[in-house]
């Protein structure tokens, strides 16, 4: 198998390629004086299973046209099978029309993908599972979606969170919870939260949770102006948590988004490197290289 490090997850391949006991091909890649993005694949492909790694982070665009080139060219010179690992998946949380007009991004960018000609699509934390499987329906590519919220859990027992309670900043998200309480061997809840989708302000309450005199994790799929988190903290220390901890897979952490989650009590913060940053505690390379192995087999 060729693994190919995109010019945005050079670390993260790299851990991929030494988890399936390959050595890893990075690509050449530069920017034009107007921004452009150039790629060139050096290794040779043709006949050959490849694996593309490149998450999507900011600046989202520039790294999705990045993997758009860099999938088309790998299938362009003959790759067997091409499975492109995109840890965080940009564009996802527009996936319904909530407004008349808007842009169904999560369908766009899958279908871009398959066009590309990729066969199998891995994402990590999917903002929405429910909305994959929908646009998995209209796809021949196939779409993995894997789940890092039990490795943030297991370093949170080696933090002391064992028997915290897991929680989620909203319903919908009562899986990452759930799967997180079951290695933290807690209860686990939700917030009820609503967001107006005009001007984006949100409002967080959470009922039936015990959490006074305990320890507390909130699960996220991702934190991004760090507003959902630190309403979420600032909750739970409002309730009598003595100590809680932040989690997410994907940790943005825009405009000083970790600032205000811990002014908001948290006193922990931790992400997986599906985005590097120094939260990034956990990584997601083995969770990804298994995967594949399992597939290649
Ligand atoms: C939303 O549904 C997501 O699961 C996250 O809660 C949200 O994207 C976090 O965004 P922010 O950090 O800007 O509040």
């Amino acid at each position: 198998m060729i693994v190919i490090p995109g010019p945005v997850s050079p670390k993260l391949g790299e851990m991929i390629a030494e988890e399936l006991g390959v050595e890893p091909h990075p690509v050449d890649h530069r920017l034009f004086p107007d921004g452009e993005s150039y790629v060139r694949i050096t290794a040779s492909v043709e006949g050959q299973d490849v694996l593309i790694v490149q998450t999507t982070m900011p600046r989202q665009d520039s790294s999705l046209i990045q993997l758009l080139l860099m999938a088309g060219t790998a299938k362009d010179m003959g790759a067997r099978r091409l499975i492109c690992a995109v840890p965080y998946l940009a564009y996802s949380r527009q996936d319904k029309r909530f407004l008349d007009g808007e842009a169904l991004s999560l369908d766009l960018c899958t279908e871009l993908l398959e066009a590309a000609g990729v066969d199998e699509l891995i994402v990590v934390d999917a903002h929405s599972d429910a909305s994959l499987r929908r646009v998995q329906g209209n796809r021949t590519m196939r779409i993995v979606n894997l789940s890092a919220i039990p490795l943030l859990a297991k370093h949170l027992v080696s933090l002391g969170f064992e028997g915290a309670y897991g929680l989620s900043p909203d319903k919908g998200a009562i899986h990452l919870a759930k799967a997180g309480a079951e290695v933290l061997k807690g209860d686990h809840g939700f917030f009820e939260k609503t967001r107006d989708r005009r001007t984006g302000e949100i409002e967080m309450r959470v009922k039936d949770v015990d959490v006074e005199g305990g320890k507390a994790v909130v699960f996220d799929d991702i934190i991004s102006s760090g507003g959902t988190m630190a309403k979420a903290v600032a909750g739970l220390k409002a309730q009598g948590a003595i100590s809680v901890a932040a989690a997410c897979t994907h940790g943005l952490f825009m405009g000083g988004a970790e600032e205000k989650i811990k002014a908001a009590g948290a006193d922990f913060i931790l992400a997986t490197d599906t985005v590097e940053t120094p939260y990034s505690h956990v990584s997601v390379a083995k969770l990804i290289a298994e995967h594949v192995r399992r597939e290649m087999k």
